[in-house]
């Protein structure tokens, strides 16, 4: 068999360890072929692609990146009356062109939801979620996430110590547009004060008379942590900068923010997502060599499972306003604005 993979969306820790996952075993284990496609969907639609062999495999299980490329490319959105050839088309044209098996698709919600709408032109395809958000839908966790977290922890952790000594409150913007897993789960390993999320409608008195509570007790600095996702009504700001000028107005408390930005997609993968990416890969092969297709890999409480692409495309996996973390965290005096 001839498999081809590409890898769409934004970047993230982990993905090399599972093109490496897929790769290893379907030319191990089952004899197949390999191809690499360039920047996403992009390359299908180019046709722009390379062989890989097992030993462009060696010595990126620890790399960050994709050694592909990515795009941002969604084939199946198109201008009205656009005269351009349809380009699902010119992907189905150029699978069979280049006399692959099956695609592999490694992606987060916007690319589970292409490979999906491929496996209904016709495409056999299998996905692999991936994204420092962890909001893909069907899958317990994502590769990419616990490096994101572990990113971000740190960035708490060194904020802890200048805080306290000019006795501040500090405000770190995570990623996260729509789902708060990343700020949830960084905000309670980095001993968050605040955590505000985009799924839990914050309030600007209740943080405000949070923060001063906290001075009152002789508490001499807070840690603020939210998702860059949570509801700003100063477009021209960051949601870290907006809420900087709101506590220090509410408050009179002296305020400074950081955004972490890309650093939280950036670098060598923790060994958790190395581990949950070669696992996700290898099953792939596995999947594609039994022909089940149109899944995407999925892990279900520590064990690797096949999910049918359909229940997933066009979900998001959220934080539920219940969330076990959320109430723990509550119950230890953790402010999330609500
Ligand atoms: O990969 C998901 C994500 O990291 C989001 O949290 C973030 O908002 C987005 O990507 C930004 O990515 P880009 O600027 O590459 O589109």
């Amino acid at each position: 068999m001839k498999i081809g993979i590409l890898t769409a969306g934004g970047d993230c820790p982990g993905i090399n360890a599972a093109i490496r996952g897929v790769g290893k075993t379907a030319i191990t284990k089952y004899g197949m072929k390999l191809i690499g496609i360039s920047d996403g969907f992009t390359g299908m639609i180019n046709k722009e692609y390379h062989d890989l062999t097992e030993q462009d495999l060696s010595g990126i299980l620890t790399l960050g990146g994709t050694i592909l490329g990515t795009s941002r490319e969604k084939p199946f959105k198109m201008s009205k009356g656009s005269k351009e050839p349809r380009k699902p088309d010119l992907i189905k044209e150029h699978y069979v062109q280049m006399g692959l098996d099956c695609l592999v698709c490694i992606g987060g919600n916007g690319t589970q939801k292409t490979a999906s709408l491929l496996a209904q032109e016709g495409l056999n395809v299998v996905g692999i979620p991936k994204t420092i958000d962890n909001d893909v839908w069907g899958t317990d966790l994502t590769f990419g996430f616990d490096s994101a977290v572990n990113i971000a922890a740190e960035a708490i952790d060194r904020l802890h110590s200048t805080a306290n000594s000019h006795k501040r409150i500090m405000i770190i913007e995570l990623m996260g547009h729509n789902a708060g897993w990343l700020a949830l789960y960084s905000g309670i390993a980095g001993g968050g004060d605040v955590i505000l999320i985009p799924e839990l409608p914050y309030k600007e008195d209740k943080i405000a008379r949070y923060l001063l509570r906290r001075a009152e007790e002789n508490k001499p600095y807070s840690i603020v942590v939210v998702a860059e996702g949570v509801v700003n009504p100063d477009k021209e700001k960051s949601v870290a900068r907006y809420l900087s000028g709101k506590i220090t107005e509410m408050t009179g408390l002296e305020t400074r923010e950081t955004v972490l930005g890309y650093i939280q997609r950036g670098g060598t993968p923790s060994p958790m997502d190395r581990v949950l990416a070669t696992r996700y890969g290898s099953a792939a092969a596995d999947m594609i060599a039994a022909r089940d297709f149109s899944k995407m890999v999925a892990l279900r409480n520590n064990k690797i499972v096949p999910v049918p692409l359909s229940e997933v495309a066009g979900k998001l996996k959220l934080v539920e306003p219940d969330n076990r973390m959320v109430i723990q965290a509550m119950n230890m005096g953790t402010s999330f604005g609500i």
